[in-house]
């Protein structure tokens, strides 16, 4: 078969972690014989340096010809102090507008071997396994009016939520879809108590269950969704939320996995005229300025996202199984890097980013 991906390895740690994807499916493509045709582009801070933009127009190119999209992460400290549209994120936020990939999936579990890298009770995050259905192209990341009125001590700032039947109800259908293959709950998170935004999402949600007879469909408010993540994770199957929610909780399901760097995620969009699915792949980490550069990064979220490429966009299950067998045979042999270490156990240097990426690539054979 003939893979055509687009890799933009963004910065910071996301150049790192890329490298040991990109070696990855490499070795997958060369193990089962696909021809794999890779180009590389610019996003993020690495953009705004080259181009000024952090997202070229030859990026968004790149990106609309390619089959799927493999980002690292953006994100530069010395544009900490600038404002939203001139920094990395908007780049980031960019490419996802464009291609219209208004279905982030990001999947939650623990892995046996890991349960005590997790801070909580192991009897607590045993067997946890869900999915986060979080909308990725509306809600307050994009709405408008949005942006600060300078005048002294009268300065106000603005951002607005906003969400449209019709996106409500595209995204929930996806949710709906994964629940019928999986454990058939959904948990639909909002603040319907205070935002009619939420009413409204609550709302469709609820006509939208009615086509899916199967599934069994709860609310949950957002403030107490986040406590019971922790108190009783194994409660969720398919969580639905809206952007802003789904960035939060997403974060907050990291810690029940042990580490943020072993979060992949998949981002869907419509069909291209084409037929194929327009989607992005992406670790759900930051470009984690603090270690970048120290071959120190966990890559198994970079490399669970190919994983995650090779099932959804290519229907190569035989090997995005055997990607995502590997990146547990890896974490059984303890060679892992040091967020995956628990604390207080002596155990002798953690693994590099690469030597994780040679041991995925090896546990492939
Ligand atoms: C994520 C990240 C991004 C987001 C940032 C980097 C803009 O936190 O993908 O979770 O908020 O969507
Ligand atoms: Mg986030």
């Amino acid at each position: 078969m003939d893979l055509s991906v687009l890799v933009l390895p963004g910065d910071g740690i996301g150049t790192e972690v890329t490298r040991e994807a990109v070696g990855v499916l490499r070795h997958v493509a060369a193990k089962w014989r696909h021809s794999l045709k890779l180009a590389e582009g610019l996003l993020g801070g690495i953009a705004i340096h080259r181009t000024g933009s952090p997202f070229p127009a030859e990026t968004a190119r790149l990106a609309a010809e390619a089959d799927a999209t493999l980002m690292g992460a953006v994100g530069l400290p010395e544009f900490d102090n600038a404002p939203p549209d001139q920094r990395p994120e908007k780049g980031l936020l960019g490419i996802r507008q464009a291609l219209g990939v208004y279905a982030n999936l990001r999947p939650v579990r623990t892995y046996a071997s890991l349960v005590d890298s997790s801070p909580l009770k192991n009897h607590l995050v045993e067997g946890t396994d869900m999915i986060i259905v979080r909308e990725l192209t509306g809600g307050i990341y994009y709405g408008t009016p949005r942006g600060i009125a300078e005048n002294g001590a009268e300065t106000q700032a603005v951002n607005t939520m906003t969400y449209t039947r019709a996106e409500i109800d595209r995204v929930a259908r996806m949710a709906f879809r994964l629940a019928e293959a999986r454990r058939r709950q959904v948990t639909s998170v909002d603040k319907s108590n205070v935002l009619e935004n939420s009413q409204l999402w609550r709302r469709v949600v609820n006509e939208v269950a009615r086509d899916f007879p199967d599934v069994k469909v709860d609310h949950m408010l957002v403030d107490n969704c986040a406590m019971q993540l922790i108190l009783n994770p194994r409660r969720f199957d398919v969580v639905l939320t809206e952007n802003m929610f789904g960035d939060i909780l997403s974060d907050e399901g990291a810690v029940l996995a042990g580490s943020i760097g072993m979060l992949p995620s998949a981002s869907i969009g419509a069909r291209k005229p084409s037929g194929a699915w327009v989607r992005l792949y992406e670790p759900v980490h930051g470009s984690a300025p603090d270690i970048a550069g120290q071959n120190k990064a966990n890559p198994l979220g970079a490399i669970g996202s190919v994983a995650a490429m090779l099932a959804y966009s290519f229907g190569l299950q035989e090997e995005a199984k055997a990607v995502e067998k590997a990146i547990e045979t890896v974490l059984e042999s303890g060679r892992v890097t040091a967020d995956l270490r628990p604390a207080g156990i002596p155990l002798g240097p953690p693994a590099t980013t690469e030597q994780v990426g040679q041991a995925v690539c090896a546990a492939i054979g």
